[in-house]
């Protein structure tokens, strides 16, 4: 069901769900502060508990409802970042109910660049939403894609496709060194840029520990998705194979070829529907071409995370 703003604000204010339009991915929204509401999230999500949740703003004030002792860093990063795909991971008010940080002391808070989701924010906000795909899906980046997961039962607020396509960068600033727990669009050298202190990106170990959410399968199609290299291509390419290229210029495009030629801003944006795609399609094995050790690419991180975990 599509709402419109002022509708979704009432729902929102009584207590209840609502999807929302994002730059990165769709979000299931509620009010942080009605415990009731927030639980109407993990519910509906099929979420674990234990997994905590981005609180959303619409205006830097709102910052310190949510965190203390925010450190100069992290103005610097909102200052240069936001509205856009950085959440921060700050010390938390006592005031932040505990089923949004799954009791952690710390709490995510991010300022989406979506003027849909900024106006819904400063009517009803702060929110709290995690994405709104049902737990272990791909996210969603289109409103059709949450029309599917919970079968048009769960309202939804339009605003076009997701821009960036990738959830947000996640970063650690509540300890002694800021440490990047979910690769997104902001990458560790550009906020190394503005704060002038190292970055240190997550490995496996750290982020079990840190980031509860990155112990669950996440972003799964029911088709088996695979790395392939260019030597491992087989021409002809298989019909009954549903292929992603990003940089491979060969390729004829068809319903099961797909090819980017170095665009990774329009592939990230495409992922998740592609992994949907092929599921409608009836594929039973996804093929995404490699990155090269050390792509430079803004995205390749984030793309490469997201691909790994599709096919963990
Ligand atoms: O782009 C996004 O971030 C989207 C849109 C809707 O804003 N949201 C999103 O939420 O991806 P979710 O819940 O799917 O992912 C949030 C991630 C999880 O890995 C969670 O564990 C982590 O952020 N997280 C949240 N609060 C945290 C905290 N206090 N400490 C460490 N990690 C936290
Ligand atoms: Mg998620």
């Amino acid at each position: 069901m599509i709402i419109s703003i002022e509708k979704a604000a009432d729902i929102i204010k009584q207590g209840g769900i609502v999807a929302i339009p994002t730059e990165t991915v769709y979000g299931l929204a509620a009010d942080a502060f009605q415990t009731s509401a927030v639980n109407k999230i993990f519910e509906t999500k099929g979420r674990p508990a234990d997994n905590p949740l981005i609180v959303h703003i619409s205006d830097i004030e709102q910052l310190d409802l949510l965190a203390q002792n925010i450190p100069e860093s992290a103005r610097l990063l909102a200052e240069q970042f936001w509205p856009g795909p950085l959440s921060m991971v700050l010390d938390r008010q006592n005031s932040v109910p505990d089923i949004v940080t799954a009791g952690l002391q710390t709490v995510a808070v991010r300022m989406p660049n979506h003027p849909v989701a900024l106006e819904l924010i400063s009517k009803a906000g702060p929110l709290t939403a995690p994405s709104a795909n049902k737990s272990g899906l791909p996210s969603p980046t289109r409103p059709s894609h949450i029309i599917e997961d919970y079968e048009g039962k769960v309202p939804v607020l339009e605003g076009g496709p997701s821009e960036i396509g990738l959830e947000s960068t996640v970063l650690d600033l509540s300890g002694n060194t800021p440490t990047i727990l979910r690769h997104g669009a902001i990458t560790a050298d550009m906020i190394q840029n503005i704060i002038n202190l190292p970055v240190e990106e997550t490995n496996s170990s750290l982020s079990l520990r840190k980031s509860p959410g990155t112990r669950y399968t996440h972003y799964k199609p029911s088709a088996s998705v695979r790395w392939f290299g260019e030597s491992d291509v087989e021409t002809p390419l298989s019909p009954d194979i549903y292929y992603l290229f990003h940089t491979n210029e060969v390729v004829n495009p068809a319903e099961n070829i797909h090819t980017y030629r170095g665009n990774l801003e329009s592939f990230a944006r495409d992922l998740f529907d592609h992994f949907r795609t092929a599921d409608h399609l009836g594929y039973s094995q996804i093929l995404v071409e490699s990155f090269k050790k050390n792509d430079p690419h803004q995205l390749s991180k984030a793309l490469r995370d997201r691909i790994n975990r599709a096919s963990d």
